[in-house]
């Protein structure tokens, strides 16, 4: 009898704070890019590939966000299908590229779909695999950080350092919003490796600021914006 007990209580609790996590709720989203040179670095050596064409920041996802965490994998009865973003695949190549190497070319789309875009499928604009695709290719229209770097004068360059506060001061002008930028440090740089960053927007993708998000941002004075080339030989 006690024994039961002890397992309903364990059981009680393990679904309870299983629970929390698995809130399907959100409030906003993160539309999350990277910098295609510096996304190379965390992929093991030798297996990132960019596929030809690719020239700008690209997307990562578009990430349905809670105050409180995110939710994922929202809906498994609701699978990836290839074929509902043919008419898509030749601008997702180059503006949502997958950039490991020996991956099948929908992997990557069928991850961030299974993971985030059934969760964003709560809302009406995103009730759909196209609709979640197309809508953040528009995104990535909207906030083209290539661009916005560009028009400031903020070129790629591997022989010097950028100072963190033109950047960011760039993009806050810009969008008028406040944004996270994300770095990394690597052993051939001696200052840190811009990498990515997160946009966020209402559900009806109103840019508000993003200044929930915890995740440890880009710290220090400097940073490096790497040029494409170079990029995959370096371990
Ligand atoms: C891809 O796979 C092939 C065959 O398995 C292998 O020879 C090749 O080295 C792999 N390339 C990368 C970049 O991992
Ligand atoms: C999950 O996906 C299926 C298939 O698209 C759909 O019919 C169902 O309404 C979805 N469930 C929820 C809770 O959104």
């Amino acid at each position: 009898m006690l024994k039961h007990f002890f397992i309903f209580a364990i059981l009680a609790l393990y679904l309870g704070s299983n629970n929390c996590f698995e809130s399907k709720d959100w409030d906003y989203f993160v539309f999350a890019q990277q910098w295609p040179p510096a996304a190379c670095l965390d992929v093991p050596h030798g297996k990132c590939l960019i596929p030809e064409g690719v020239r700008e920041w690209t997307v990562h996802g578009l990430w349905p966000t809670s105050h409180k965490g995110y939710p994922s994998f929202c809906n498994s009865s609701w699978p990836f299908r290839p074929e509902l973003i043919k008419s898509l695949v030749q601008v997702l190549e180059i503006k949502w590229p997958n950039i490991y190497a020996n991956t099948s070319e929908y992997s990557f789309w069928k991850h961030e779909w299974s993971k985030h875009g059934t969760c964003a499928a709560t809302e009406t604009m995103f009730n759909s695999e196209y609709k979640y695709f197309k809508r953040s290719l528009i995104l990535h229209d909207d906030y083209n950080i290539f661009e916005i770097l560009r028009k400031t004068g903020i070129y790629p360059d591997d022989s010097q350092p950028h100072m963190l506060s033109f950047i960011e001061h760039a993009l806050t002008v810009e969008l008028k919003k406040s944004v996270k930028l994300f770095c990394k440090n690597h052993k051939a740089y001696s200052k840190p490796i811009l990498t990515s960053m997160y946009i966020c927007l209402t559900k009806d993708l109103q840019i508000i600021d993003c200044d929930e998000i915890k995740e440890p941002t880009c710290q220090g004075t400097f940073v490096y914006y790497l040029p494409f080339s170079n990029s995959t030989g370096i371990r």
